[in-house]
Order: C-alpha cells, then structure tokens, then sequence
C-alpha cells in the first residue's frame, strides 16, 4: 500500500516533467531493478567460507570452558536472569513478557503500536492468518514444567570454533542457536543440542540436517514476505516465485518440522532490548521511508545509479 502511494506522490510532484523524462525514469528503474537481481543471484551463502581455520586463542578457550562449567556445576537459580535484568533496569524491564506471540492479540495494543521489528503496526490480519496455523505458542510440555532451566544462546559468528565447547553447550536445558549457526561438522565445538532455533527468513539454514525433530523454530518477522514465507514453511508447500524475488538470499525451501513447532519471535522483547534498555532513539515515523524514496525520486537516486552502471 505505502509503496503505491509513493507512487502516486511521485506522479502527482512531477507535472513539470515532461513524458519523456518520466519514461526515462521508469526505463532506469528497470534497469536498475534488474541489475540488483542480477546482484543478488551472484550473492550466495558460500560467500562465507566456513571451512578456513581461524586463528583460537588459547586462553580465550581455557577462560570459557571454564565458564560454562562453573554455570553448569552451580546450583540451577530460577529465574536468576530475569530478577538480576531487574535489578539493572527497574521498571524497563518486564518480567512477564511472553517471548513467543500469543495467539489472542486482539487486545495486544503494545504489539502493533511499531512497524517491524519492534512491533506489528500493520500486520494484524497477516499475523492472524499465521496464527491460525499455529497450534501452540509457548514452551513445550515437557521444558515448561521444569522447574529450573540453564540456557545458552548460540550465536553464528564463528567464535566457537576450535573452542571444544561442545560437551558443555550439550548440558544445558535450552540450547538457542541464532540465525544459520551450523552444528553439522562442528560438534565438537558447538554441542549437537538445539532447542530453538530462531532466525528471520534469510538467516534459516538451508540443509534440512540443521533441524533436529525435537527443536522448534522461531521465526523473526521483519517485512511482509516474512509472513509468506513462514506460511509456507508452516503449511509445507511451494514458496512462489514471486515471494523468492523479495529475499537478499537464498531461502529455505522446506524446514521438516510440523506446525506444532513453529512459534512467532514476540516483537515487542525486540522493542524492549532495542529502545527502553539500550535506549536507541525512537523509530521515526513512516515519513523516513517516504523521505528516501522522494529523495531518489527527485534526482539524487539517479547519480548514484549511474556511477554504479558505470563502474
Ligand atoms: C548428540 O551426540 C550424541 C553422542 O554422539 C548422541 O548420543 C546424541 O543422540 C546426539 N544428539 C542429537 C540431538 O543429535
Ligand atoms: C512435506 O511434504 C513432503 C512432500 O512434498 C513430504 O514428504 C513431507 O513429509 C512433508 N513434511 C511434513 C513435515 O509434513
């Protein structure tokens, strides 16, 4: 919608142009377009070579493995992260946020106050559509009911390797691997124990050996064929084409998971960490977007394409 009503601004602004210079525009959009395809096609997830070694500092190794056996050892504290984020942040933060979308949101105000990521705000039947799919929005049974849980968040940075973490990532109750991590090949380093793996479209490994049977996925949802996306995952069909195009990268076609293990990454804990305790400045409002676009409109987009055509 936003989008076509650039569009109309655009016409609407530009009377003087003649029609020449609105064909001459819209013929560099289209080259311009197809350029960044073209860009994106060449731009694959082997960009990233994992197989070189990166240089382990030994005592960097030494110091976590002793960290993480000393979380281990102790006496398992409930809920000691969220009185201690207390402790620091007082009254920003909130101890009673769900950290997946629940599936009554019609009263939700604070999620759909922001557009993505920190919120909703425009998103209501897409994101009800989704949760029609979704049976279930909380922890499983099975961690649920466990009293007291030990969690480490793994990210995909490859900081991990040669660290021989693996043994000890495994003994925690809540294994949280972000984005497109790997665990196939690197075991030893990184543990074989996934409990949630959570990542926007583009972040979500691609090989279905990354997903074991007992995980769930958590999706981060940041713009409109995110949505598409996650539905088709969900429902195990055909993402179309079209849906394809909007991605920086390859997707995932399938994740091998059932509906049962799909959960939607609760926006609002992004707008809590981002602005409330890191205190980032309020989003603008949508006028930013549409500062961008009229500024690319009205010339100064047209030089940098240009000089990019021409290098
Ligand atoms: C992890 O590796 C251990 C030892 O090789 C194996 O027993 C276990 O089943 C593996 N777990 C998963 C989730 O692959
Ligand atoms: C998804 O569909 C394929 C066939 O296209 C089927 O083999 C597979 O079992 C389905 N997966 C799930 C989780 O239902």
């Amino acid at each position: 919608m936003d989008c076509w009503k650039n569009f109309y601004f655009f016409f609407s602004l530009s009377y003087p142009y003649t029609l020449l210079f609105v064909f001459r525009r819209f013929a560099l959009f289209v080259v311009a377009g197809c350029f960044l395809y073209i860009l994106k096609l060449h731009f694959g997830p082997e960009e990233c070579d994992r197989t070189k070694m990166p240089y382990v500092d030994l005592d960097r190794v030494r110091r976590a493995q002793q960290y993480a056996s000393a979380a281990l050892e102790e006496q398992c504290r409930p809920s000691y992260v969220k009185k201690e984020m207390r402790k620091l942040f007082a009254e920003k933060y909130s101890m009673d946020i769900s950290p997946f979308v629940r599936k009554n949101i019609n009263e939700d105000e604070a999620l759909f106050k922001y557009e993505p990521p920190f919120g909703f705000h425009k998103f209501f039947d897409k994101l009800k559509n989704l949760l029609e799919l979704l049976p279930e929005h909380d922890l499983p049974e099975d961690l649920k009911s466990k009293h007291c849980k030990r969690c480490v968040v793994v990210g995909s940075g490859g900081i991990l390797h040669g660290s021989e973490l693996g043994h000890l990532l495994n003994q925690f109750d809540i294994v949280i691997r972000l984005n497109d991590a790997p665990v196939q090949g690197y075991t030893d380093h990184v543990g074989n124990k996934t409990t949630i793996r959570m990542t926007y479209p583009e972040g979500a490994p691609l090989s279905e050996h990354e997903y074991p049977p007992a995980s769930l996925f958590v999706a981060v949802l940041f713009k409109s064929v995110d949505f598409n996306w996650l539905q088709a995952m969900i429902k195990n069909e055909t993402l179309p084409l079209w849906v394809r195009l909007f991605f920086w990268k390859e997707v995932a076609e399938k994740i091998p998971f059932t509906s049962k293990q799909f959960r939607i990454l609760n926006p609002v804990v992004i707008k809590e960490t981002a602005l409330d305790i890191l205190q980032f400045p309020e989003p603008r409002s949508k006028f930013w977007g549409w500062d961008k676009v009229r500024s690319f409109l009205l010339g100064e987009g047209d030089h940098k394409i240009q000089s990019k055509i021409r290098n």
